[in-house]
C-alpha cells in the first residue's frame, strides 16, 4: 500500500497536452501557464527560449526558418498546490506521429481555437485522436480582441463539426475593438478587460453581479443588455455536467485572449477543479491502477541530442502508477531484464532538474544508452505491456545514398538512431544493402537530413521512390507466404524490429493484392500487426 502522502502526490498531478491549429495561440497560452505557474517570470521568454535553443541545437534551426515546431516538449509548473505536467505537441500536420504519441500520455487535453478563424483543419484531426482515446478536452477561444465570429457560431461549429456538446463556461463581452471582458458561467463572476493594463499580467477588475454600475459604466447599455440575452440564451442549456466533461462528451468553453494574458487564469483555475488526474492505463494483461505500490510506466517518445553538447538521448516516461526514485532497480519487459535508474529529469520550461521523487501522472525523462525503444514498458518485476503508443506504416519513402561513402559508418548510426526516436522509419532489404527511409509527413524528411548531417556527419542524398503505401503482413498459411514472398520480393522490406513490410506502388495494387491474397492480414498500425503475430 501506499502511504498517505505518496496517494496525496498522485492526487495533486494533472498531466494534459494542448492541441491547436498552427498560429492559434498555443505558445503563448502555454507561456501564460508557465508565468502564473512561476516557472517563468517575464512574458516572452517561452519564444525568447526556444530562439536561443534553435542557435544551440541545430536540427530546430529548421523548426525556425519554416516557423513551425517540429518536436514536442515537456514542462512541469506547480499551481493552486497541483503540480501540473503540460506536453506541447507539434502544430505542424506532417509531424502528426509524434503528437499521437504524445496524446498518449496525458489525461486530458486543451483544445485551442482561434476565435477569429473557428476550427481549421489540424484541429479536426487532433481532435479525432483525443476523441477516439476519450480523452476529455477543455476549449479555450483565443484572439476574442480581434474582429471574430459570432461566440455563438463558434461554439455551434464545435458541436456540429466536432460533434462535441458544449458548456460555456465564460462568455465574452463584446469582441474585437469592442471587447470588454468575460462573463464566468461557474463563479458568476465578471472580468473586466483593459486593453492599456496588458503588461500588468494579473491585474483585472472583478465586478461581482450584473447590477454592479461598474459594469454600467465600463460596458455600457447596449453590450450589457447583449449579455444579458445572450446569458439566458445560454441557461436553456442546463447547468455544466463534470460527468460527462469527464467522460469525453462534453467540452467546457473559456473565451480570452492569451497575449493579453486575459481569461487564462479562469481556465487554468477552471482545469485544476475539473480535469481529471492520472488516469488507470491499459495494459495488454490488465488495467493498472495510478494508486498501486509498484511503480509502472512506459516510453513514448525518445529524443536524441537535445543538448548537442553532450550528444544525450532521452526517453520520456510517463509513470502510470506509484513512486520513482533514483537509484530504483526496474524490470525491462521487452528485453527480459533489470536496469537500474541512477538518475532522471525532470522539465521546468526549458530548464533540467534531476527528479528526487516522481509519481503516477508525472513525466520524467531518463538518460538512454540505446536500451530503451518507444513503447517499453517499466516495472517493477511484473509483464506488462502499456498498449496505445501508436506507429504507423508509412506513406512516403525515400533511398537514402551518401554523398561521401567514407562516412558510412556515421549515416547507418543516424539512421537508427533517428528510426528508435520515431523520427522516422528505417528499413532494409533482404537481398541489398539499400537503406530506405518511410515517413508520413514530408517535412519528416527535411529533418532527418538535416540533423544526418548536423548530429552525425553524414551528407545523405534522398532518393524518392515511387510507393505510395506500406503494410506489415501476416499469414498462417506458409505455402500462401512463400508464394507472396517470392513474387513480390522487390518491394518486400523489414522494419527496425526485423518485421517484414509490403511497398505499395499505388492504391490499386494494394487492392488488387488484398484481393489475391484473402489468406493472407494486411495491417496499417504495429499494435494490430504485433497483436495478430501473438495470436
Ligand atoms: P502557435 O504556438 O499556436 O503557433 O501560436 P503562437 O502562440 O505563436 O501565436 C501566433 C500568433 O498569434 C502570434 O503572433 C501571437 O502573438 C498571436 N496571438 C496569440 N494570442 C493572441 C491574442 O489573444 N490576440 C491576438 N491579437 N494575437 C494573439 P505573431 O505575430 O506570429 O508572433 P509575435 O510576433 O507576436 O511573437
Amino acid at each position: 500500500m501506499l502511504e498517505p502522502h505518496q496517494l496525496a502526490e498522485i492526487n495533486r498531478r494533472k498531466t494534459f497536452a494542448i492541441i491547436s491549429h498552427p498560429d492559434a495561440g498555443k505558445t503563448t497560452v502555454t507561456e501564460k501557464l508557465l508565468l502564473f505557474g512561476n516557472a517563468i517570470h517575464m512574458a516572452g521568454v517561452v519564444k525568447a527560449k526556444r530562439a536561443k535553443q534553435f542557435a544551440r541545437s541545430d536540427w530546430m534551426e529548421i523548426e525556425k526558418q519554416r516557423g513551425i515546431s517540429v518536436s514536442s516538449s515537456v514542462m512541469q509548473f506547480e499551481y493552486g498546490g497541483h503540480v501540473v505536467n503540460l506536453l506541447d505537441t507539434p502544430g505542424h500536420e506532417d509531424f502528426s506521429e509524434d503528437t499521437y504519441r504524445v496524446l498518449t500520455a496525458v489525461d486530458s487535453a486543451l483544445m485551442i481555437i482561434d476565435s477569429s478563424k473557428g476550427i481549421e483543419t489540424q484541429t479536426k484531426k487532433l481532435f479525432k485522436v483525443c476523441h477516439d482515446r476519450h480523452i476529455p478536452i477543455m476549449t479555450f477561444m483565443n484572439k476574442v480582441d480581434l474582429e471574430g465570429r459570432d461566440p455563438f457560431e463558434l461554439i455551434d461549429e464545435v458541436e456540429k463539426v466536432l460533434s462535441l456538446p458544449t458548456f460555456a463556461a465564460t462568455w465574452p463581452i463584446g469582441q474585437g475593438k469592442r471587447f470588454k471582458g468575460v462573463y464566468n458561467r461557474l463563479s458568476k463572476q465578471i472580468l473586466l478587460f483593459d486593453p492599456n493594463q496588458k503588461t500588468k499580467n494579473f491585474e483585472t477588475t472583478l465586478v461581482q453581479n450584473l447590477d454592479d454600475p461598474v459594469l454600467k459604466e465600463r460596458v455600457g447599455d447596449e453590450l450589457l443588455d447583449k449579455l444579458k440575452e445572450d446569458l439566458s440564451l445560454l441557461e436553456a442549456g442546463g447547468d455544466f455536467d463534470t460527468e460527462s466533461y469527464l467522460a469525453g462528451h462534453l467540452s467546457p468553453v473559456f473565451f480570452g485572449s492569451a497575449v493579453n494574458n486575459f481569461g487564462i487564469q479562469e481556465l487554468l483555475e477552471a482545469f485544476l477543479k475539473f480535469a481529471p488526474g492520472p488516469l488507470a492505463r491499459p495494459a495488454e494483461e490488465r488495467l493498472v491502477e495510478p494508486t498501486e505500490e509498484k511503480l509502472t510506466g512506459v516510453v513514448f517518445k525518445i529524443q536524441a541530442n537535445m543538448d548537442p553538447k553532450h550528444r544525450d538521448r532521452m526517453a520520456f516516461f510517463r509513470i502510470c502508477s506509484g513512486e520513482f526514485y533514483p537509484g530504483i532497480d526496474v524490470y525491462h519487459v521487452r528485453l527480459d531484464r533489470v536496469v537500474r535508474i541512477n538518475n532522471a529529469l525532470t522539465f521546468m520550461s526549458q530548464e533540467r532538474k534531476n527528479v528526487e521523487k516522481a509519481y503516477a501522472g508525472d513525466i520524467i525523462g531518463l538518460h538512454d544508452r540505446g536500451t530503451l525503444m518507444i513503447g517499453d514498458t517499466l516495472t517493477l518485476g511484473e509483464k506488462l505491456k502499456f498498449t496505445g503508443v501508436p506507429q504507423f506504416s508509412p506513406d512516403m519513402f525515400c533511398r537514402v545514398e551518401l554523398k561521401n561513402p567514407i562516412k558510412i559508418k556515421q549515416l547507418h548510426k543516424g539512421v537508427e538512431q533517428l528510426a528508435e526516436e520515431g523520427t522516422s522509419q528505417l528499413f532494409k532489404r533482404k537481398f541489398n544493402s539499400d537503406i530506405i527511409i518511410g515517413v508520413v509527413g514530408r517535412l519528416q524528411f527535411e529533418v532527418v537530413k538535416f540533423r544526418l548531417l548536423n548530429e552525425y556527419g553524414a551528407d545523405a542524398e534522398f532518393i524518392p521512390l515511387s510507393f505510395s503505401s506500406s503494410r506489415w503482413y501476416h499469414s498462417t498459411n506458409k505455402k500462401v507466404l512463400e508464394e507472396f514472398e517470392s513474387y513480390y520480393r522487390d518491394q518486400i522490406v523489414f522494419d527496425v524490429r526485423d518485421y517484414p513490410m509490403i511497398l505499395f506502388k499505388n492504391d490499386w495494387e494494394e487492392n488488387y493484392v488484398q484481393e489475391k491474397y484473402p489468406d493472407m492480414r494486411f495491417f496499417d498500425s504495429l499494435i494490430t500487426y504485433e497483436q495478430e503475430v501473438r495470436a
